[in-house]
């Protein structure tokens, strides 16, 4: 049986490649075009170290201890020259992808619709050119292009990974490059292209209780991961406190509902930061932890949401001596502070 393999960079680009039965790692990636680091192919180098971080395989034997060591193997690190899949695995290479000769990859899609969906969110559905060609992780991003700049916006996948229509959840920020032409310019037909996928914020196994953390337009990854995880049949518990702004800043709560009736671990809520606001549940994301209903030292943790949110979130946790299992964060910054 063939096995998707995805391959993630030390620069947060990712490449999804397939390995053939009894296929190493190492080959499959060869016959793909990602040069991954090597030296001997044999075992005895140890220069294709890499960390399998998902997924069940052959380590080989055919190897030495100098370049793979037993207490190595134990914590998850792979020699690729030897390595045979046995399920889909997530592969973390420690380098680059420029060192593997991996071009940033190019995608092309048609605007469907860039739909105002309350005043302060826009969600923009695209046509992707070739969905196959775009295999991504739930949770990742891509950039984007603003069309007539020359210049990009990164935006994380609101929709699973596979399919034809990708969709993005975006904040209308006032006199912003990319709102103002989703806003006012944007049209069904206009050509848009897509660098990536990137980033290492995707979902992984679960195994424990997963706590979602969503701050406004933050809530679009999590959509994703959502989506992947009911169609798994996932029925471990799942906790989502989406926070957000103003009242009009609460979105695609039809899906979130929809979400919570295929997956039956899964339990939401709202909160809205205005103490003027409707919604019957007021303050931050963290005035909430209390009525997550299990151990916070024990679960995985996913966060996302604008840079002062994350901020407070993690400075929460410390100051409460608070760790999860695994802690998973991506900040939606502006591009000028991704820049600088
Ligand atoms: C990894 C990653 C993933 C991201 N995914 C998403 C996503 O899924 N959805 C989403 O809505 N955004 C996302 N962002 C943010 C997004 O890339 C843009 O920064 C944002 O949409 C603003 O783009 P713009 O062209 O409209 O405004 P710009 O032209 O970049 O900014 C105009 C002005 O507004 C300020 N500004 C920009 N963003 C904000 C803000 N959020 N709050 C206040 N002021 C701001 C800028 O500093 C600048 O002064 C992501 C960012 C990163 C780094
Ligand atoms: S390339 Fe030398 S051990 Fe794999």
């Amino acid at each position: 049986m063939t096995h998707r393999i995805a391959l993630t960079f030390e620069d947060g680009a990712t490449r999804i490649i397939t390995c053939n039965p009894g296929e190493t790692v190492l080959d499959a990636a060869y016959r793909q075009q990602v040069n991954l680091p090597m030296d001997c192919s044999d075992g005895v180098c140890g220069t294709c170290k890499c960390r399998c971080e998902q997924g069940s395989y052959d380590l080989g034997d055919d190897y030495i201890d100098d370049a793979l060591s037993a207490d190595e193997a134990g914590e998850g690190l792979v020699l690729t020259c030897q390595m045979v899949p046995a399920s889909d695995c997530i592969v973390a290479v420690p380098v680059p992808s420029q060192a593997c000769k991996l071009a940033p990859a190019t995608h092309e899609a048609t605007v469907i619709a860039a739909e105002l969906v309350s005043e302060s969110t826009i969600l923009l559905r695209l046509a992707l050119d070739q969905p196959e060609a775009l295999a991504f992780l739930p949770g990742q991003y891509v950039n984007l292009s603003v069309p007539g700049t020359g210049e990009s916006r990164s935006y994380s996948f609101s929709s699973k990974p596979g399919a034809a229509e990708a969709r993005f959840l975006i904040r209308n920020v006032p006199g912003g490059r990319m709102s103002r032409w989703l806003v006012e310019t944007a049209q069904p037909g206009d050509r848009l292209s897509m660098v990536g996928p990137q980033g290492s914020f995707f979902l992984r196994e679960v195994t424990r209780p997963v706590l979602l953390l969503a701050g406004g337009t933050g809530l679009a990854p999590i959509l994703s991961m959502l989506e992947v995880l009911a169609d798994q049949g996932c029925s471990a518990p799942v906790h989502l406190i989406y926070g957000v702004t103003q009242d009009r800043d609460l979105v695609e709560t039809d899906r979130l509902e929809a979400l919570a009736a295929r997956l039956p671990g899964f339990v939401w809520s709202a909160c809205v930061s205005n103490p003027d606001a409707g919604h019957p549940h007021k303050g931050y994301v963290t005035d909430h932890l209390d009525t997550v209903p299990f151990d916070l030292g024990q679960c995985d943790l996913y966060l996302c949401g604008p840079p002062p949110m994350v901020e407070a979130v993690r400075a929460t946790l410390r100051d409460r001596g608070l760790a999860p299992v695994h802690f998973h964060y991506e900040k939606f910054a502006p591009t000028e502070m991704v820049a600088a």
